[in-house]
């Protein structure tokens, strides 16, 4: 429709997101600055897009400003203003204290508020029309995410045009769970909108093609849905919308190089020098977030140490923890859960200058990460949900010395791929101490072994053939062997 106002630089690829790619941070001076946004979508996306000289929708982080439309490095950043109240409504209410634990397996009881959804409506419309007038004529446009599930079908509805897909980072429920949604058929129409819904999990893209026929009375396919291939397929109307499952990775060969740096590996030999130099450095690299395990994972060392079965002096445990979602009442409980166990812990088994948990509430830049990574003998990724993780196929990618031992929960969708780890229910505590003690005292060459098999997946499935397996099947991109 013509009364849409299009922005002077159209882009023939946009990519929307609640976040940009960059985060607004305003410090107590008043002066600003820009730094990466946290999490695994932007990660994952934004080597992608930048390579591409996309555009990119999203909101700049922070209540209340009007940044203008700007360019970074090729990139061009469109911002979408959001208030306190719409912050506080769409952002940390309907999608991270409804949507959020409820497509987590209800780890955290979801609210639902009537308020919050009329929010999340509101703001996805904003979201659709700003992509509107990004878009250029025929443009592909790539909704993200669990916070804009209604943009398809709204931006279907002002243009009709577009080529839309729409992926999904985070679990999707079992059905019996989505259907405690008040707003479940809406959500499903929403989605519908696309060309392509994507999900990480065949699983997803299941259960989202039953509920198209219970909730909105639609005809998908019945065949099962594979992983990169046989998408399901559902007619509505004259077009067909296809739903597939497409696991998301990580730019492996950008972090392997960095990995062989000089600057790493010496940052490396630093990190453990200044343990103490301890025999094995076990390691945490979270958003601080209750369906991470966090508390698992350090309640299973806690008791190792209590039953003499790790030496305090032998064996170090590091967790980094980003701050995320801070206002959000169940975030806040389990930072000061996290928090005590930490003190529990060091308050029994640490000696001065050696804590027997080292805990940082904070974020490192990727060099510095990729050195803990490099550091680390065992790497405990222990969710009790989690859509895919990150984090364990960056550490793999930093193993080029085929050192390390990876303990990865069942309940990550990266456990499909990464058969070779130590596969845990993070449920079952008595498994994780046990997977733990056995990854401690690893021997090398089975440890080599398993690590071989785990980098082999990673650096053949990383960000980039997930973004063009994604493209080809929404249509947009030619089809590569
Ligand atoms: P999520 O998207 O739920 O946060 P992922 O594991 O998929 O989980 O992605 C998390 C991303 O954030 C990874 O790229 C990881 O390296 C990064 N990250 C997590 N914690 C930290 C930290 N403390 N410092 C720097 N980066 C971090
Ligand atoms: C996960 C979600 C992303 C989100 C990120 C960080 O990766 O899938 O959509 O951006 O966490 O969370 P935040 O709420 O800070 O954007």
């Amino acid at each position: 429709p013509s009364e849409i106002p299009r922005s002077n630089a159209r882009a023939e690829f946009v990519v929307v997101a609640n976040r940009l790619p960059v985060d607004l941070e305003r410090s107590s001076d008043g002066t600003q600055r820009w730094t990466q946004s946290p999490g695994g979508l932007v990660s994952a996306l934004e080597p992608f897009l930048r390579s591409r000289k996309g555009a990119w929708v999203g909101w700049p982080g922070v209540p209340d400003v009007d940044v203008e439309e700007f360019s970074d490095d090729g990139l061009v950043l469109h911002p979408v203003s959001l208030t306190s109240a719409e912050v506080a409504d769409y952002y940390e209410g309907f999608s991270n204290a409804t949507l959020w634990p409820l497509y987590h397996d209800v780890v955290a009881r979801p609210v639902f508020d009537r308020g919050w959804w009329e929010s999340y409506v509101r703001v996805n419309r904003r979201f659709a029309e700003a992509s509107a007038a990004v878009a250029g004529e025929g443009a592909t446009v790539w909704v993200q995410d669990y916070q804009l599930q209604l943009v398809p079908t709204m931006l279907r509805d002002l243009r009709p045009d577009l080529r839309i897909g729409f992926f999904l980072h985070i679990p999707f429920p079992p059905v019996e769970l989505f259907m405690q949604l008040p707003w479940r058929a809406e959500i499903v129409r929403g989605l519908i909108g696309a060309d392509l819904v994507g999900f990480h999990r065949p699983g997803g893209a299941q259960n989202f093609l039953w509920l198209a026929r219970q909730l909105i009375g639609l005809e998908p396919s019945r065949g099962s849905v594979g992983v990169r291939s046989r998408p399901g397929m559902v007619q509505v109307g004259d077009r067909t919308v296809r739903v597939g499952a497409f696991p998301i990775s990580i730019d492996a060969a950008g972090l392997d190089t960095l990995s062989r740096s000089k600057e790493v590996q010496e940052r490396a030999a630093q990190v453990r020098h200044e343990l103490g130099d301890p025999k094995t450095v076990l390691l945490g690299v979270d958003r601080l977030d209750y369906t991470k395990g966090i508390d698992l994972r350090l309640q299973a060392f806690h008791e190792l140490l209590q039953e003499g079965r790790v030496k305090p002096d032998d064996v170090t445990f590091i967790q980094l923890a980003t701050p995320s979602r801070e206002r959000v009442e169940h975030y806040q409980q389990m930072r000061s859960e996290i928090e005590q166990m930490v003190g529990r812990i060091n308050g029994e088994f640490a000696r001065v200058g050696h804590p027997a948990v080292h805990y940082l509430h904070q974020s490192v830049n990727r060099s510095e990460l990729a050195a803990f990574f490099s550091a680390a003998d065992v790497m405990v990724v222990t969710p009790l949900r989690d859509g895919m993780n990150l984090v364990c196929k960056e550490y793999v990618a930093c193993r080029h010395d085929l050192g390390g031992a990876l303990l990865l929960s069942e309940f990550a969708g990266a456990a499909a791929e990464l058969s070779s780890a130590f596969l845990v229910n993070p449920h079952d505590l008595d498994g994780v101490k046990n997977a733990l003690e056995q990854a401690i005292t690893l021997d090398p060459a089975e440890g080599r072994r398993r690590m071989r098999a785990l980098r082999r997946q990673v650096l053949t499935h990383d960000v980039d053939r997930w973004a063009r397996s994604f493209l080809e099947a929404l249509g947009t991109e030619a089809a590569t062997a």
